[in-house]
């Protein structure tokens, strides 16, 4: 059965970014890196249309650099301006706002044919939460703090922040829900947490996370789990969570052991990790 989450936000987010479409010429979608399908709603294309459409592969610095290589090549062989970025720690927004005027091509083409010269490009980020949107937005604008008027006669209250280039970006960035097909999409939004754990049990989504790093980062999963590598390939996922509990001296909590392996994920401390590689 299809579960859908959140259809009520989800709806209102599709509704407003529909009503500001015709006054932006790029959409700028960010999805995580980490999992690059499960954090991007499947609407957004449909929202989107015919309009230069880039995804920004966040939080690079976390995911496995092979991964997200793939992805990269997946999603451009799909027509889409790609960026893989670290946004925390990388300044240096040239490659993304020349990606910006690449895709925009075509209108600043248009607008030059007319006479105008360097024209404005406006965009707008969008993504489902913690994926980095404001964090981009912070980097783009950089110390060009002001806000921008309206453009008179088109525009309904929106304010456009400046940035150093003759690019404007939408003040508030549109958030997507992420859509949940099937319950694997929602451990791995938990597990990174994009949604809010109360959602699942941390046990169920460390078990979940167990199971792919034996199969995908076997290597990792031992060092973490201060296990042997006999020990964690022969004992049951929830034997090795328990085993793992015990050692890092938690009892029996393997609840708190839980929420621990997430948090160390999430921070990278497991390593650069892909929690999905692009199916063959
Ligand atoms: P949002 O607007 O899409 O909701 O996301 P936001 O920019 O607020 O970023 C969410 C968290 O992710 C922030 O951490 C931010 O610093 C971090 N972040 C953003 N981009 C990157 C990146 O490229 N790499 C890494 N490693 N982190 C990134 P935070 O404020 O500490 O929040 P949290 O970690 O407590 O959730």
């Amino acid at each position: 059965m299809a579960i859908q989450w959140y259809p009520g936000h989800m709806n209102k987010a599709r509704v407003q970014l529909e009503d500001k479409l015709s006054l932006l010429d790029v959409i700028v979608e960010v999805v995580d890196a980490r999992i690059p399908a499960s954090s991007r709603n499947p609407l957004i294309s449909d929202i989107v249309g015919d309009k230069p459409h880039i995804i920004i592969l966040n939080k690079a610095d976390l995911a496995d650099p092979n991964e997200i290589n793939k992805w990269e090549a997946k999603l451009k062989s799909d027509g889409k301006f790609v960026l893989k970025l670290d946004a925390q720690h990388n300044t240096n927004m040239t490659p993304l706002f020349k990606l910006i005027k690449l895709a925009a091509k075509e209108r600043i083409d248009k607008l030059e044919a007319k006479g105008a010269s360097n024209p404005t490009i406006r965009i707008c980020l969008v993504g489902i939460p913690n994926c980095g949107k404001s964090t981009i937005i912070n980097r783009l604008v950089g110390r060009n703090v002001a806000i921008v008027g309206d453009r008179p006669g088109v525009t309904k209250g929106q304010s456009w922040l400046k940035t150093s280039e003759s690019v404007q970006i939408l003040d508030t960035p549109g958030i997507l829900w992420p859509k949940f097909e099937d319950q694997a999409v929602g451990f791995r939004l938990a597990a990174l947490g994009s949604i809010k754990e109360s959602v699942f049990h941390a046990d169920d989504v460390a078990l979940f996370v167990m199971e792919y790093l034996k199969e995908n980062y076997f290597k990792s999963l031992v060092k973490f789990s201060r296990l042997t590598e006999q020990e964690v390939t022969d004992l049951p996922l929830p034997e090795l969570l328990l085993a793992m509990t015990e050692k890092y001296g938690m009892r029996d909590d393997y609840e708190k052991m839980s929420l621990f392996l997430l948090n160390q994920l999430r921070k990278g401390r497991l390593g650069r990790i892909n929690l999905e590689k692009v199916e063959a």
